[in-house]
């Protein structure tokens, strides 16, 4: 049972005699801050009194005499300017806690109107090394899959691996010219990425050497500008205005210049990259071409493409594997491309699309750039592909709602996409989860000492090395001695380092970027979850300590006592899950979630201060404060695993 919900419920009855929009207002309620407050708090009646010309104060006196909620709140408070301050009744908390005893999902009924819902994240593309980014997309999207699932919701999962793209022009073009091949059989997929950074650097370091002179061109005519305008008597203020944008315009060329003569300087200094510069002037056209021979169905590069891929998607499956995070479908863009000429078609049909310059667009009024369906050398591209996915999504998976789990980066191409979608006639509900960029500690894109953005592998490596560190010295400084042998010690700090990049993406609202900072990451009294992890094992030690089975708790006719605040206050935390979990799918944000376990994780520890368990005055009092205990494991436990976290018995 969602309490918030009920109480929006019972607020839009006794609303709809004050307002026509008593869903607006209900949704005003809140649940408190500061305990001093109550649990909830209604704050609708000074919004409303305003619209109404009435006083706010005696406005929430009529909606409180209109409220029913007698059955689970004391009597409502008034308070300040017209707060309603609820407070549920100690018997309404106690039952429903004790409620939760037998229930193994922990109160939550799940969704009575559940939606076909497709997620598509991760979507890497393949051959390219997979960075952080994809990691926060993977880790976001499968947190979110497991929680609308558990809502009741039919969740497929769909991992749109960039599997056509450009890259493997790059890819194709550095195995026929720079292949080594003992490399190769060694470690193919190593080889693969290597070849790919060749062939990249290389069309890079043409393209740049290219753009040079029309930047310095452009700084040269800047520069001229900025002298006259500097030159002219009495600079008025619209002039210093102009100055101003001037300078800065001319500062970011500088800087562009400046990093575009590093590169190509980085490459001349290397006499091996600068020899094969030399020798492949034309790359970048020719990677092109590879490109477009592998989309016409050439013999030699579908068959080169056939050979890569598994290899590929092999590496990507081991850090899926590791990562416990799993598909019900890995459907490429490749698997699109035989729908693309019809989706290009259909839009020219129904004149959503039309050609400009060479190429066929799709107008959208108040966007700047249009949204290009294919290109003018005849190519179909990301838009086209995202098209054909809505078509299939909808007309072979039923979809009713489509989540794209991807960098906020791409906000335009969702825009325009969706946009289209919908004049096209496909119109699920449509949404990008959007989320920040990955930064490191100096607040730029993370990279690692060698300026690659950092690869997965490794870092998952460093993750559960650096939690084995810790693992170890807890261990080693338990007061009577270690308790876990080597192999438990590498168990525990798989799943704690895991668990703690998982948990550092997670607990940031994904909109905003987050700065990936080791130190934090697995500190045991942060908001982490090595902290959580901990708190779980600690319900488990007490537990094991009494002598406790669980399974004797969880009986539908255990019986609860709250006679102390933190009790009564942990209680209520416990019977909130139902309510975080909705509004972890409403607005598709786990972090959501990772704060209730934290504040959750914070009223145990004041719980377990203030109100001994095992030394309890009477067995009544005991068996009470060990349900609570377990409650507060199994809770920690579940929603952890809806985050994706695994959790240990003992650490
Ligand atoms: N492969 C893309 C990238 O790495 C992300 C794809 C997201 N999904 C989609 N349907 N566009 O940027």
């Amino acid at each position: 049972m969602n309490i918030l919900q009920t109480l929006r419920d019972r607020f839009a009855v006794a609303l709809t005699d004050f307002t026509d929009e008593p869903q607006t207002f209900a949704a005003m309620v809140r649940s408190s801050q500061d305990a001093k407050f109550g649990d909830y708090q209604a704050n609708c009646a000074m919004p409303l009194a305003k619209q109404l010309g009435t006083n706010p104060r005696e406005l929430a006196a009529r909606i409180v005499e209109s409220l029913d909620v007698a059955d689970l709140c004391d009597p409502p408070d008034i308070a300040g300017p017209g707060f309603i301050n609820l407070r549920l009744t100690d018997g309404w908390v106690r039952q429903r806690t004790q409620s939760l005893a037998a229930d193994l999902r922990l109160g939550v009924t799940g969704t009575p109107h559940p939606r076909n819902i497709v997620i598509d994240f991760s979507s890497p593309n393949v051959a390219k090394p997979m960075h952080v980014g994809h990691l926060r997309s993977t880790v976001i999207g499968d947190a979110l899959s497991r929680v609308l699932r558990f809502l009741g919701h039919q969740v497929t999962t769909d991992n749109h691996i960039g599997d056509w793209g450009t890259q493997f022009g790059m890819i194709i073009y550095g195995y026929k010219h720079f292949l080594d091949a003992d490399a190769y059989v060694e470690d193919p997929v190593a080889e693969l990425s290597r070849l790919y950074r060749l062939v990249n650097q290389l069309c890079d370091y043409h393209e740049t050497v290219e753009k040079l002179p029309s930047i310095g061109q452009r700084i040269d005519e800047q520069q001229r500008q900025l002298a006259a305008a500097e030159s002219a008597e009495s600079p008025d203020k619209s002039r210093k205005k102009r100055i101003k944008s001037l300078r800065a315009d001319l500062a970011l060329l500088n800087e562009a210049r400046k990093t575009a003569q590093a590169k190509t300087e980085a490459i001349e200094a290397d006499s091996t990259l600068k020899d094969l510069a030399e020798q492949h002037t034309d790359i970048s056209r020719a990677t092109r071409d590879e490109t477009a021979r592998l989309h016409a169905g050439d013999a030699e590069n579908r068959r080169l493409w056939e050979q890569f891929m598994p290899q590929c998607l092999g590496a990507l499956d081991s850090v899926y594997d590791r990562l416990d995070i799993h598909f019900d479908l890995s459907l490429g863009e490749s698997h699109y491309q035989p729908l693309l000429a019809g989706v290009v078609r259909q839009l020219r049909d129904k004149g959503l699309a039309t050609d400009s310059d060479g190429a066929v667009c799709v107008f959208i009024e108040g966007n700047e750039a249009p949204f290009i369906i294919q290109k003018a050398d005849g190519a179909f591209n990301y838009a086209t592909t995202d098209l054909a996915t809505i078509q299939y999504r909808v007309e072979e998976l039923g979809a009713e709602t489509i989540l794209y789990v991807v960098d906020s980066r791409q906000a335009e191409h969702f825009n325009l996409l969706f946009t289209t979608a919908q004049r096209w006639g496909y119109a699920p509900e449509l949404r990008h989860i959007s989320f920040g960029t990955v930064m490191g500690k100096d607040r730029k894109p993370y990279k690692t000492r060698s300026g690659d953005t950092v690869g997965l592998e490794s870092l998952l490596d460093e993750a559960v090395a650096k939690a084995r560190e810790i693992v170890v010295a807890g261990d080693d400084a338990k007061p009577d001695g270690p308790e876990l042998d080597e192999r438990a010690r590498s168990e525990i700090a798989e799943i704690v380092g895991l668990g703690g990049i998982k948990y550092a993406d997670l607990h940031i609202n994904r909109e905003s970027d987050y700065v990936f900072d080791w130190d934090t990451m697995l500190n045991m009294k942060g908001d982490t979850a090595t902290y959580m992890q901990y708190a779980y094992a600690r319900t488990r030690g007490i537990l094991r300590r009494g002598g406790v089975d669980p399974e004797s708790l969880r009986r539908p006719d255990a019986i609860l006592q709250l006679s102390h605040p933190a009790e009564r206050r942990l209680a209520l935390r416990l019977c909130q899950l139902p309510d975080v979990l909705d509004a972890v799918a409403t607005e598709c944000k786990p972090n959501l979630l990772t704060q209730y376990l934290f504040e959750m994780a914070g009223d145990f520890s004041t719980f377990f201060e203030q109100c001994p368990v095992l030394k309890a005055e009477t067995d009544q009092q005991r068996s009470s404060r060990l349900l609570l205990v377990d409650l507060t494991g199994r809770t920690i436990q579940q929603g952890l695993e809806l985050l994706g976290i695994h959790t240990v018995e003992q650490m």
